[in-house]
């Protein structure tokens, strides 16, 4: 038998080509531009009669893309937690696997959260950017001022790996724990002392709300105009998790009007592109999604995808499969 391809559409970190070389696949990587998502029509062309796709969350798997992939495909090795860029109904019916790289992520991620979180709260990105256009003139009583963060309320929206991680590194603060989802999680609220409240509630109670949910069709939109015009005016709101989850245009009239403090982002609606006017505000503290971006991080990412292709081929298990694949 011929020896199977997997291709990768985007070089990631670590030793992944060695060791799918020496487990005898051949490695197709695409020639597009490395430093960049490929281009629909790239990508098309690339996972286009592989056996296996290592494949990056920019690349979305619709039908147009399974056909092009054609009926070889057995595994789509996600490099990434979040997979709703890849239909798993359609990969489901087709009888491919689905996996993605969960845990190895979480606390570079929390990480980050954090990093917004006291960013937006004490306004590091106008102070730095002042300073370094000659802004500075010596230390002002009232430059600055931010919100404090010890013995207030953080509200988590998905209570998952990443949100619980984000919980407990509160912990140095002395806060308040809330956190919603449509049904009780006794191991988050034992990890994080948390309290279950209805979202509005958890909006209007909050003085940090955090999203680390999955993209799914509940949760698109799930902060849009209404619910940002619940949280208080000192909030700070911090999104790990997937720009749709927040209407950004909404968002950015909240913040325009200063219906909220300040927002940090790690992850936008259109990516790259970012809302009209959310660059130009002040109140925004603004990452180009990297929540997942550590060394080790990336290499371990890139080791758990060759993990679960080799694992396929060789009859087992995906350690980290996400769907049912039919037959
Ligand atoms: C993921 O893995 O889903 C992250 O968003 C990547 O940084």
């Amino acid at each position: 038998m011929s020896a199977r391809t997997v291709c990768v559409t985007r070089r990631p970190p670590g030793d992944w080509e060695a060791r799918l070389r020496a487990a005898g696949f051949n490695v197709r990587v695409p020639e597009a531009p490395q430093d960049r998502p490929l281009a629909r029509e790239a990508f098309l062309d690339a996972i286009a009669g592989c056996d296996a796709v290592i494949g990056m969350i920019t690349d979305r798997w619709d039908t147009e893309a399974f056909d092009r992939a054609g009926p070889k495909l057995r595994i789509i090795a996600n490099y990434g937690v979040g997979y709703n860029n890849i239909d798993i109904e359609e990969a489901n019916r087709r009888g491919i696997a689905v996996t993605n790289t969960p845990d190895v992520l979480t606390d570079a991620t929390a990480d980050i959260a954090w990093g917004l979180l006291l960013a937006s709260a004490r306004r590091f990105g106008e102070g730095e950017r002042s300073l370094r256009a000659g802004g500075f003139r010596g230390w002002g009583p009232s430059d600055y001022l931010g919100v404090d963060l010890a013995g207030q309320t953080l509200g988590i929206i998905g209570p998952g790996r990443i949100g619980t991680a984000i919980a407990r590194r509160s912990r140095g603060w002395d806060m308040r724990i809330v956190y919603t989802h449509k049904d009780p999680k006794p191991a988050f609220e034992q990890a994080t002392g948390a309290q279950r409240l209805p979202l509005d509630e958890l909006l209007a109670t909050s003085d940090f709300v955090s999203l680390s949910c999955p993209l799914t069709p509940e949760t698109r939109h799930l902060i849009g105009a209404r619910e940002l015009s619940l949280m208080k005016p000192t909030a700070v709101l911090v999104n790990t998790a997937r720009g749709p989850v927040v209407d950004e245009e909404a968002l950015v009239e909240a913040l325009r009007e200063r219906r909220i403090f300040a927002a940090g982002l790690d992850v936008y609606e259109r990516e790259p592109e970012l809302a009209p006017g959310l660059a130009g505000l002040d109140n925004a503290v603004l990452l180009p999604h990297v929540g997942s971006a550590t060394f080790r991080t990336r290499e371990t990412m890139a080791r758990i995808v060759v993990d679960n292709v080799l694992a396929l081929f060789d009859g087992r298990r995906p350690p980290t499969l996400v769907n049912e694949p039919a037959g």
